[in-house]
């Protein structure tokens, strides 16, 4: 056998090995999660998620510290084992991503999730918008995410410190249905969502044979702070019936039914899970629009 093929044997056999072991636990771990300052949003909602699963340490981040303080108060008096910290991180800086990154591996030695979800949505027409609004959208929600697996992926490919012995991890990056098909978002934000889930495919292929596994979760309509006034809106009309008729589930969802999904990703329950950009929509990305009532 050659030496590149019993090196591709040993390693895999060493991942079978701790496969062996595998539970929905994140003991250990320490995370990162950008984007978790609203307090209905999908970031908060997925740093209680991942602290449910026990990990050693949760960095919680948003662009201030409002709401923050209160998320980690919840996290520590209801995990106590947990280590939950709050800084302020603008996710599309690569000071501070770095920044947040260099204070986890110094204080922890190791990483091994980070969830990219900070993100802004605009509900603009094609002409309305300009270059300037476009990049600001794909600064905010795109560079982030390119941010996030450039320097996290680096960090997990860091072993010997922290009690980490193999290179590994899951880098999240929030992208959405808007970034699947037309019809979710608007030009602007659609475009920055098709390139998150491009750059989560792409760099699980640059992460090849690192155990770093990269991969986008896309939401369908979500009650969050993103799309509160929708919400209001339809509330004060008295049509909030008729959101979220469009999937086959007849529903709009929740922060805690992303969080889920993501707390799972984070996990090595989702081992063999790379590259995928996984819609979590009640089923609306799974049909192409139809007569009502003749095929449904
Ligand atoms: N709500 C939905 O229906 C929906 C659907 C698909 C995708 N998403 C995506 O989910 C993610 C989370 O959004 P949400 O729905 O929870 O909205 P939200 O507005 O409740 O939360 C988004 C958070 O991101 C933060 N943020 C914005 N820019 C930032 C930056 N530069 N650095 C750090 N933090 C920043 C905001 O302060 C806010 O706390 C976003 O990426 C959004 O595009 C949401």
């Amino acid at each position: 056998m050659s030496s590149s093929a019993s090196k591709v044997n040993e390693r895999a056999t060493q991942i079978f090995s701790h496969l062996a072991q595998i539970t929905p636990s994140l003991k250990d771990k320490v995370c990162i999660v950008t984007g978790a300052g609203s307090i209905y949003g999908i970031g908060r909602s997925a740093a209680i998620s991942l602290a449910k699963r026990g990990p050693r340490a949760i960095y919680v981040t948003d662009l201030t510290l409002d709401n923050l303080d209160g998320l980690v108060k919840v996290i520590q008096s209801t995990f106590p084992g947990v280590d939950c910290i709050a800084r302020a991180v603008d996710a599309a800086s690569t000071d501070a991503v770095r920044g947040i990154i260099d204070e986890a591996m110094s204080t922890y030695g190791r990483l091994d999730v980070f969830f990219a979800n900070a993100g802004i949505a605009t509900a603009s027409r094609l002409q309305d918008e300009d270059a300037e609004s476009f990049m600001n959208v794909m600064r905010v929600n795109t560079l982030s995410c390119f941010l996030a697996i450039k320097y996290a992926g680096a960090a997990m490919l860091k072993t010997g410190s922290g009690n980490k012995e193999m290179t590994g991890g899951s880098i999240i990056c929030t992208a959405s249905v808007a970034g699947l098909r037309s019809g979710a978002g608007s030009p602007e934000y659609s475009a920055s969502k098709a390139a998150v889930i491009n750059l989560c495919q792409t760099s699980a292929y640059q992460f090849a044979g690192t155990n770093i596994r990269v991969n986008a979760v896309c939401p369908g309509l979500i009650e969050t702070g993103m799309t509160k006034t929708t919400f209001d809106y339809a509330r004060e009309r008295g049509t909030s019936h008729k959101i979220g008729q469009l999937n086959p589930t007849k529903r709009y969802g929740i922060a805690s039914e992303i969080a889920h999904v993501v707390a799972f990703l984070a996990s090595d329950e989702a081992s063999y899970l790379n590259g995928q950009a996984i819609a979590v929509d009640g089923g609306l990305s799974a049909s192409l629009p139809v007569v009502p009532g003749k095929f449904h």
